[in-house]
């Protein structure tokens, strides 16, 4: 709407995922890295950052082509099927993204061409017989040094395949020391910055690339233009979305113009190399716009052990959410957000979900938004009156502002956990507010009464620089807080810059039906029966 238009900043904001290979089931690891993805774009939303928000799948390549194979269907069947679950992401952790790429799509296929024949046409792409080992798991040509003492690719544990056959090379070399440069230059631009010396080290040997597979190896791919023998290297295809998705080399880039670079890629610590090398590599050779951030997050392990098919501890979002009967993401959300530093490697275990959500969203936070409601129904029938509003819980209000100051801070170099630190340390200090105070003392007495009316509403006021703070992490939850507040607005649509000291108003706030708990205790007995 034209009003919206006004409020926004005019600043964008475009962040984008690692595209999933949907030879699987999605997992908590793909989980993790979208939740993150969405709480930094709903937070850029909120500062007024007129946001885009990418995510998608990678679909070619040798991984799917066999995976398809043992299934007895076709690759883009197989893909067509199996897309659905990561797509159900949306509705199943409340992704609010802007677009779902394919790498299927026509229009990125045909992007791709003509990113390929462009650096043909520059010489930036020439063919060379070649002979390497390849993980079909990392879907990359492995050094010797790279080998376990068995020469199993370390990150697989399976033997890479020796391979020798006619390749397509991307000149790599050429960009190196420009990479190196612009790594050295732009502190921002790998993070965590304790991510950055390992790439460099990785700079120093860096060679050209191979950027395309004889069909006779891999048929399901994207034809390079002009030969019919070869596909282009899933990579090459897979890292072009960020740009094909807005329109590159189409018809219509009037996004691209828009929204690139990009503020904010988000991937996992693995395919960090692939991002921070390879694809800027591309991009000069493209003469693109380098990205503002790379931002590699960790990996979550289950009970301390990495996930994988063979151990039988892949876990799901999903049967988490049904274990728990949870109607809403925001418990695991706001776990995921928390088990670790972001950017560090966190673990998922039943005991620390429990007793973390328990901890911060239903007895913190949840309890002392409703035992101060409960208070001012029961004193002052839910009514919040003007000689209640009042400033001389000073340390309150200095603390809320700073909070909000230090949450932004955080964000600004996608420091989600410790941004969502501030905000439980704030609900800790207010929960010390109130015992300290104890309004249900100073309501006994006709002379304080007045005093216990000022705590619930500074309390109030806190809860509602809670809600709108921990919006992007747990958007239902804080919707419950601000509507129990009376706010009518939709959270979405409040904005940092106006969120200031004084924002309820002076009415009538809550009656006894609408106040339920805004977070159910997740019950460990319960949950234990429903597994067995
Ligand atoms: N298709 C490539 C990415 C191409 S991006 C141009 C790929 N796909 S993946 O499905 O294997 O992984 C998708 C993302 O999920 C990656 O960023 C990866 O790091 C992340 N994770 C996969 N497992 C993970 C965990 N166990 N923990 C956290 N994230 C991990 O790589």
């Amino acid at each position: 709407s034209k009003e919206k238009r006004v409020l926004m900043s005019g600043k964008t904001f475009y962040i984008t995922t690692a595209i999933d290979y949907v030879n699987g089931k999605p997992h908590i690891g793909h989980v993790y890295e979208k939740i993150a993805s969405d709480v930094i774009a709903r937070h850029f939303k909120q500062r007024g950052d007129d946001v885009y928000f990418l995510t998608g799948s990678d679909e070619h390549g040798i991984k799917i082509q066999k995976t398809a194979q043992k299934n007895n269907m076709s690759p883009k069947e197989f893909c067509d099927s199996n897309v659905v679950d990561f797509q159900a992401l949306a509705q199943d952790l409340n992704l609010d993204y802007n677009k779902y790429i394919r790498t299927t799509d026509d229009y990125h296929e045909k992007a791709v061409q003509k990113i390929f024949q462009k650096l043909l046409e520059k010489g930036d792409i020439y063919k060379a017989s070649y002979t390497g080992l390849y993980c079909s798991g990392c879907e990359c040509f492995l050094a010797q040094k790279d080998l376990t003492e068995d020469g199993l690719c370390p990150d697989h544990m399976a033997k890479p395949q020796e391979v020798k056959e006619e390749n397509y090379f991307f000149r790599l070399s050429k960009y190196k020391q420009q990479i190196i440069d612009h790594i050295n230059a732009n502190p921002d631009f790998i993070l965590p910055s304790y991510r950055k010396n390992e790439i460099l080290n990785q700079l120093e040997n860096i060679q050209d690339i191979s950027v395309s597979r004889p069909k006779t190896s891999v048929s399901w791919g994207i034809e390079v233009p002009g030969d019919k023998e070869q596909v282009i290297y899933v990579w090459i295809d897979a890292l072009s979305n960020y740009i094909t998705a807005l329109g590159y080399e189409s018809e219509d880039d009037s996004l691209f113009k828009k929204y690139w670079p990009a503020n904010c890629q988000m991937i996992g610590k693995d395919i960090l190399k692939f991002h921070s090398i390879y694809w800027i590599g591309l991009l000069l050779a493209l003469g693109v716009k380098l990205p503002k951030t790379i931002f590699a997050h960790g990996w979550i392990t289950i009970d301390e052990k990495k996930m994988s098919k063979s151990l039988g501890n892949v876990i799901s979002h999903k049967s988490i959410l049904e274990q728990y009967h949870l109607e809403s993401p925001d418990a695991l959300r706001y776990f995921l957000m928390t088990t670790t530093s972001f950017g560090r490697d966190g673990n998922y275990s039943d005991e620390d979900f429990k007793s973390k959500v328990n901890a911060d969203l239903a007895n913190n936070t949840g309890n002392l938004l409703n035992r101060s409601l409960s208070m001012l129904l029961k004193y002052f029938e839910g009514e919040i009156k003007q000689e209640f509003v009042n400033d001389d819980a000073k340390e309150l209000v200095d603390a809320t502002l700073r909070a909000k100051k230090k949450v932004v801070e955080n964000f600004d170099s996608y420091m989600i956990t410790e941004a969502i630190d501030e905000v439980i340390s704030l609900v800790n200090l207010t929960n010390k507010y109130v015992n300290e105070t104890a309004p249900w003392s100073l309501a006994k007495d006709e002379n304080t009464l007045i005093d216990c009316a000022k705590v619930l509403y500074n309390v109030a006021e806190v809860m509602y620089h809670v809600a709108v703070l921990m919006y992007p992490v747990i958007p239902d939850i804080s919707q419950k807080i601000l509507s129990q507040l009376g706010e009518e607005k939709n959270i979405a649509d409040i904005k940092l810059d106006d969120l200031k000291w004084g924002m309820i108003e002076p009415k009538k706030i809550i009656d006894k039906a609408s106040l339920t708990p805004v977070f159910l205790r997740i019950d460990s007995e319960l949950a234990g029966d429903k597994k067995k």
